[in-house]
């Protein structure tokens, strides 16, 4: 039977020889631009290597600097050379992103993941009922039954609301005689340099011990980073060095990102291929750059808390249904059903859901108006969303199906 041609076949990959090599997840094996901090990693960790209790290190730096990549590159590193070593424990590497968690929440994953276990196991530690004195101790009793060298990578820990507890106990299990065959290092990564002043002192003093501060990468920084991923990501002569340039000066005039470098190329490379064209060019990420703000609102909300996101999930859900603009009690009763649909259980009082709409109209995800009730009533705030609605969608879909 004679069909319609496919419509497919006239795909074909022009432009990408691999394009998983501009995925946000990628690890890259070859970190560019970053010799001073990975020396500065490097002095904090190579304790490690000859036994000794690791340092604490604080790290800091705006969103997409590489933080993160930089972390995971040393910690493999780390592993690797301490598997070669005699002198070295055994080294266990957990790695935790706060982002939407609690302190209590957190140790809870820790353990399951020693446990190696998901969250919703039966040998899963339970979500509560037990205090955070039950977690540490049950987590010690799972370092300790192991023995070795535990480094504990708490990544975008500025998002934990109850740091304080869970930084001073960890650092100090060994000297309080909790442990005894396991050591302990935190690696606390933090977006966000005013999150050191939410710390107690005796807190700064241990976590701090180490200090390392990661800048905004600068258009030629950006320019090496981008040319050697390219390298890997496009077929040969595919990628005009106008596009890498372009990209590299766009996210060092805005954000200093690598993250928006990146995106800013892979989607003037979408966009090439969309075309037809077989060259991405200057011009292509000129116009990328509306796709890619989009984008960066995901970003902007990925950095809420988890129940800000779900605040402005339900006002988005609300303006959908074109029932904006609305009152926070209105929004507390749709966050409530999403908040549920996302499995987390909601905040109990309006106080906090009109908190959290503060919060979202100061950083201008939402508009406020005042409303009076007239001569008998009292003022009151309405709220509508400042966002494009589908970006909302689309950026909590994405959050949500990255949480692990
Ligand atoms: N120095 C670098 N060399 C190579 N790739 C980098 C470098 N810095 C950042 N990247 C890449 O840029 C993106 C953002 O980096 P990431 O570590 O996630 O930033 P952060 O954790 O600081 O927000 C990632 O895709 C990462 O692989
Ligand atoms: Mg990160």
């Amino acid at each position: 039977m004679a069909g319609n041609p496919s419509p497919f076949s006239d795909v074909t990959e022009t432009l990408f020889a691999d394009k998983t090599v501009l995925d946000e997840e990628y690890q890259p094996s070859t970190i560019l631009e970053r010799d001073a901090e990975i020396s500065a990693y490097t002095n904090a960790l190579r304790h490690v290597l000859f036994g000794r209790n690791p340092q604490n290190v604080f790290v800091y730096g705006k969103a997409g600097v590489g933080k993160t990549a930089v972390t995971q590159y040393m910690l493999d590193a780390l592993q690797g050379e301490a598997a070669d070593r005699e002198e070295a424990d055994e080294l266990h590497v957990l790695f935790h992103n706060c982002n939407g968690d609690s302190a209590y929440g957190t140790l809870r994953s820790l353990i399951n993941t020693l446990r190696d276990v998901g969250p919703d196991h039966d040998d899963a530690f339970p979500k509560k009922g037990l205090s955070m004195g039950d977690a540490l101790e049950t987590f010690y009793g799972a370092l300790e039954e192991r023995g070795g060298t535990f480094l504990l990578v708490l990544d975008e820990i500025d998002h934990l609301s109850d740091a304080n507890s869970l930084l001073y106990e960890l650092p100090r299990a060994r000297a309080n005689g909790h442990l005894d065959r396991a050591k302990v290092g935190v690696i606390g990564i933090s977006n966000n340099y005013t999150f050191r002043d939410s710390l107690a002192p005796k807190v700064k003093d241990t976590l701090m011990e180490t200090e390392i501060s990661f800048s905004p990468y600068d258009a030629d920084e950006l320019y090496t980073i981008l040319d050697h991923r390219v390298e890997q990501a496009f077929v040969d002569g595919s990628c005009d060095s106008g596009a890498i340039s372009k990209s590299a000066a766009l996210a060092a005039r805005d954000t200093g990102s690598a993250r928006q470098a990146i995106d800013l190329l892979r989607t003037g490379g979408d966009i090439a291929e969309e075309r037809g064209e077989s060259v991405v060019t200057a011009q292509h990420i000129d116009e990328a750059q509306d796709r890619v703000q989009r984008g960066r609102a995901t970003d902007k909300i990925r950095d809420q808390t988890r129940h800000g996101q779900l605040v402005l999930e339900a006002v988005a859900r609300l303006e959908d249904a074109g029932e904006s603009p609305v009152r926070s009690k209105r929004i507390q009763a749709t966050y409530e059903e999403v908040a549920r649909s996302a499995g987390t259980d909601p905040l109990t009082t309006l106080k906090s859901i009109q908190n959290h709409l503060g919060d979202l109209t100061m950083l201008g995800f939402l508009n406020r108006t005042e409303r009076n009730e007239g001569q008998s009533g009292g003022v009151y705030y309405e709220y509508e969303l400042s966002l494009d609605v589908e970006a909302v969608f689309e950026a909590r879909e994405a959050i949500e199906s990255q949480r692990t």
